[in-house]
């Protein structure tokens, strides 16, 4: 079983406008849509998508909390999460014709010590039944910012492998608990290392940094431009085809499921490659986040390039 632990779980509230947004004004909103959010549970959606058992985890409180848990029953996704008393925040999104989305997104409530133990807790026992975990998104405030390299000191304890998909300290931290797979964007590895990158070239030599800190994989994606994965001894690139995406939010988690899937089906790093390129490219030609069609996946996993690169010689184009 994959199971996805998101930390700052949120209400997600999508409001389609058929105007654009005037700020001061009173503005209609003319169709509403409201998601269990948080960059986990778009993985776990995903998981789901890819027919494998999928439990999804975190915290949640409030009436929100419950609200999120029963959405997340309608999409038939299992869940276990850890109840805070204070309530789960909301993230709205404001789709109009001229701004194209704008976000609000809420601070989210404080979690207290006696809470972030509750949880130690039952991730110790969900962890046992996992085969694979994935930790994904921002930390909420009140929790250590080394609490994702516990995490994934817990789940290597314990002989399971763990896939971390975070930014700034919580991923810097998160990567010397050695967690097995990484997935960082362009953007994170820059602030990660505090350094501006140009070409595929620096990305593979940052993602080797990585690496040597004992990750056994390192998958850099680049939005349009594809993806690589650094492994010890091997570098893989791979581009998707050219596609008019319709929404790439989430297109990160979906490739984080999907990387996730074929751990757990044990692909070859060609193969679990092209196929978790295939899934977010898939993603970004679907309006909903963190969703793809199953017909579309497969004929792009026919047009999907991946090519091994020599080492020494990184230009693969
Ligand atoms: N415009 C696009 N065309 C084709 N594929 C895309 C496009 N945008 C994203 N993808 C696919 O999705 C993968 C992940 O995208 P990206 O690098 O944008 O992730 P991200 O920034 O972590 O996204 P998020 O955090 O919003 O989920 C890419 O490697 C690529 O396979
Ligand atoms: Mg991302």
């Amino acid at each position: 079983m994959i199971t996805t632990v998101t930390l700052n779980a949120s209400i997600d509230k999508a409001y389609y406008m058929d105007e654009a947004i005037c700020n001061g004004e009173v503005m209609r909103v003319s169709r509403c849509r409201n998601s269990a959010g948080g960059k986990g549970l778009n993985v776990a959606r995903v998981i789901k998508l890819c027919h494998e058992d999928v439990l999804a985890t975190g915290l949640v409180g409030g009436y929100n909390g419950q609200y999120l848990e029963s959405l997340l029953s309608t999409d038939g996704i299992a869940y276990q999460f850890g109840h805070v008393s204070g309530e789960t925040r909301s993230c709205i999104n404001i789709l109009d014709p001229q701004y194209g989305s704008t976000e609000y997104l809420e601070p989210g409530c404080v979690i207290t010590p006696e809470e972030e133990k509750c949880f130690i807790e039952l991730f110790q026992d969900i962890i046992k039944k996992s085969d694979i975990v994935t930790i994904s998104g921002s930390v909420p405030k009140g929790l250590p910012c080394n609490i994702y390299q516990r995490l994934i000191q817990m789940i290597k304890n314990e002989h399971k492998k763990v896939i971390l998909d975070s930014s700034g300290e919580s991923l810097k931290e998160g990567l010397l608990a050695k967690p097995t797979m990484v997935k960082p964007n362009k953007n994170e590895m820059e602030n990660l290392f505090g350094i501006e990158i140009n070409t595929v070239e620096e990305v593979i030599q940052y993602a080797q940094e990585i690496a040597k800190m004992g990750i056994q994989y390192v998958v850099v994606s680049l939005g349009a431009d594809g993806a690589v994965l650094v492994m010890k001894d091997q570098v893989l690139r791979a581009r998707p085809p050219v596609i008019k995406p319709v929404n790439t939010v989430g297109c990160g988690d979906s490739m984080v499921a999907a990387f996730a899937v074929a751990l757990q089906r044990k692909y070859t790093p060609k193969e679990a490659l092209a196929f978790a390129i295939a899934i977010a490219t898939a993603n970004a030609l679907s309006p909903e986040t963190g969703s793809f069609e199953e017909t579309q996946c497969l004929e792009i996993l026919q047009q999907v390039k991946v090519k091994e690169c020599e080492k020494g010689e990184y230009v693969c184009h």
